[in-house]
Order: C-alpha cells, then structure tokens, then sequence
C-alpha cells in the first residue's frame, strides 16, 4: 500500500479590486446577476457569471420550483445559457456569489458537486481551462481550473 496525497493550491483576495481587471468585471457582473435570483424556498440568491473567449459574459442566478428538483443553481443556469448560445466559445472564466435577501454572505459562495462536473465538462469540451472565482464578503477564492475542485474527474464516456 501507498499513501498518496492530493494537493490543490489557490488564490485568496481580500478584496474585489486585488483581482485581475477581467477577474474584477466578472465578479462584479456575479455580484449582479444575484438580483436574477428566484429562491421563494430557500431565500438563498446565487448569481454566476461566465466568461467566454469571445469576451461575453453570460449570467445566471439560481432559479427554485415547487417540484423541487426542477429547480436550478446559479452555475448551471448560465453555463447552459452560454453553452446553448455560444456552443463554439470556450468558457473560460466562472464567478459566483450568494447570500440571504440579496445581501452578500461572509465566507465565498461555493459550488455544490453538479455544477462542478458540469463546469469540468465544459471544461473538457473546449479544452480550455476555466478558473473559477468564488466570492464572499470581504474574501474571495480563485481556482485556476476545474480540476482543483473536482479532483479525480469523471470524464470516462
Ligand atoms: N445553489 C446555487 O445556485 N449554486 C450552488 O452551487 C449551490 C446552491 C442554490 C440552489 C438553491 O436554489 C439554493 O442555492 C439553496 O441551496
């Protein structure tokens, strides 16, 4: 037997204006499309933004239905708004936000493990590595590709 490690490193910020000038507009743009949240349920809004390399920005915010699982999170409601518009466009760039009433939460906004391997999909799809920026108040996270927050990827079929 063999004990291995996975090691994942990353970036913190202290604050929206440490980040790269691109980094900084899709934050901003995450930050904004939280206002697009639907969340009647859990009064958690979520806005996502991505980053094509065509230079758009698509959002998206969490959207919740009565028939629960017909609802949908922030993530996955704009990479499919991206994919289904821009299918030839590489996404490169992934930015969340959330919080209760529209308000930022404290620690960052993170992914749950369907949009993950949605995003390593894409990912995989335009063979372009997508950072993903999670952003809370006062603290935000930068991830230079999907594999670092989704170790051991499922991309068998
Ligand atoms: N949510 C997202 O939009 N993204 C995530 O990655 C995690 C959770 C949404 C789903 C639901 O509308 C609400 O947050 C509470 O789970």
């Amino acid at each position: 037997m063999t004990e291995k490690e996975i090691k994942i490193s990353f970036h913190e910020y202290k604050s929206l204006d440490e980040l790269e000038p691109l980094d900084k507009e899709l934050a901003h743009a995450a930050i904004e499309a939280m206002s697009g949240s639907y969340a009647p349920y859990s009064h958690f809004n979520v806005g996502a933004a991505v980053r094509l390399s065509n230079g758009v920005i698509v959002k998206g915010a969490n959207q919740e239905n009565a028939a629960f699982p017909s609802g949908l999170c922030a993530e996955r409601t704009a990479m499919f708004a991206a994919g289904a518009s821009y299918p030839d466009k590489a996404m490169e760039s992934l930015a969340l936000a959330g919080g209760v009433m529209g308000r930022l939460a404290k620690s960052p906004a993170t992914p749950c493990g369907a949009c993950r391997q949605v995003m390593a999909q894409y990912q995989a799809k335009h063979g372009h590595p997508m950072s993903v920026i999670m952003i809370g108040d006062g603290i935000i996270w930068k991830f230079d590709k999907v594999d670092d927050i989704l170790p051991l990827i499922f991309d068998s079929i």
